[in-house]
């Protein structure tokens, strides 16, 4: 299925490696705001067998999701991910927190890519209040067709994305294309675009200036991409995908203005509190990470 959107030409291509370290990561990815995929690391998870769709069919027909307005069990989802068409695609975004639906699901994704020691997200002195806006662990499940709307992720997350059944284009724009991309004023990580595949230029005719990076994620392979970069995807047939947020020293104080920004009018003094303490907490993460 090809799709076409009335940007520039994509020209730059996303570096595939087998596997990465941690520091190579930091160092040629993160440090330089690059995405890449990594193609065999999640290979050896148990997820990469068990999770099919015959298996989430069975197991868990009975879960359930609302999307516009319609709720759909899983069972269905699943028939529907495989009549999905461009014209017709299946209800989505169809996903889930995984800690909340499928808690007993997330070990099958050990271990742990690429951060490993430094994900402060796994740091037992870190609050779970702080990352209650964001889900650690989620599960999509989309059929040919699907769009997720542009954005870039909640709390300035780092992302990681592996595809565990079938494919998923990804559509990606640099934090500098932002100016194109016309983000909500009430909500700055999320697009006045929705479908980037059928915009209305009258309306929004600074987004056929922006430049994207566009790349097929195949089944078992990994993108990394760090925060602030806007997204969307485009499934061209049934598909699975896991996804995981990370926090490092790299967004840390990012995360926790974002955390605050949001708080402060509710909860002003817990969310005080919580900020103050993520500062101090950072810096002694920041000394414990340089001795690792
Ligand atoms: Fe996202």
């Amino acid at each position: 299925m090809e799709r076409k959107i009335a940007t520039n030409p994509p020209v730059l291509t996303v570096d595939r490696h087998k596997n990465l370290s941690q520091k190579e990561l930091i160092n040629e990815y993160v440090l330089k705001g690059k995405p890449v995929i990594l193609t065999e690391a999640a290979l050896p998870w148990v997820a990469m067998k068990k999770w099919t769709p015959d298996f989430f069919k069975t197991k868990y027909s009975h879960i359930e999701k609302t999307v516009n307005g319609r709720k759909i069990k899983m069972a269905d989802q699943i028939d529907l991910l495989f009549n999905s068409t461009a014209e017709n695609p299946a209800p989505y975004p169809y996903n889930f927190n995984m800690e909340n639906i499928f808690p007993e699901l997330v070990q099958d994704t050990l271990p742990r890519l690429v951060y490993g020691k430094t994900d402060r997200i796994l740091n037992s002195m870190m609050p779970k209040a702080l990352i209650q806006r964001t889900q650690v662990h989620e599960l999509f499940f989309g059929g040919c067709g699907g769009v997720f709307p542009l954005h870039f992720d909640e709390l300035f997350m780092h992302t990681q994305i592996t595809q565990i059944y079938g494919r998923k284009e990804f559509y990606m724009f640099p934090p500098d294309q932002e100016r194109f991309l016309y983000p909500e004023e009430n909500n700055f990580k999320s697009s006045k675009i929705k479908n980037i595949f059928t915009v209305d230029l009258e309306k929004f005719p600074l987004f056929k200036e922006c430049t994207p990076v566009v790349e097929m994620l195949n089944q078992g392979e990994t993108l990394f991409f760090p925060n602030r970069w806007w997204h969307t995807t485009l499934m061209p047939g049934p598909s699975i995908t896991y996804g995981s947020s990370h926090l490092n020293q790299f967004n840390w104080n990012l995360f926790l203005d974002d955390y605050y920004r949001f708080f402060k009018k509710s909860t002003p003094l817990k969310s005080a509190l919580l900020y103050s303490y993520g500062k101090v907490l950072g810096k002694a993460m920041d000394v414990r990470e340089a001795l690792m």
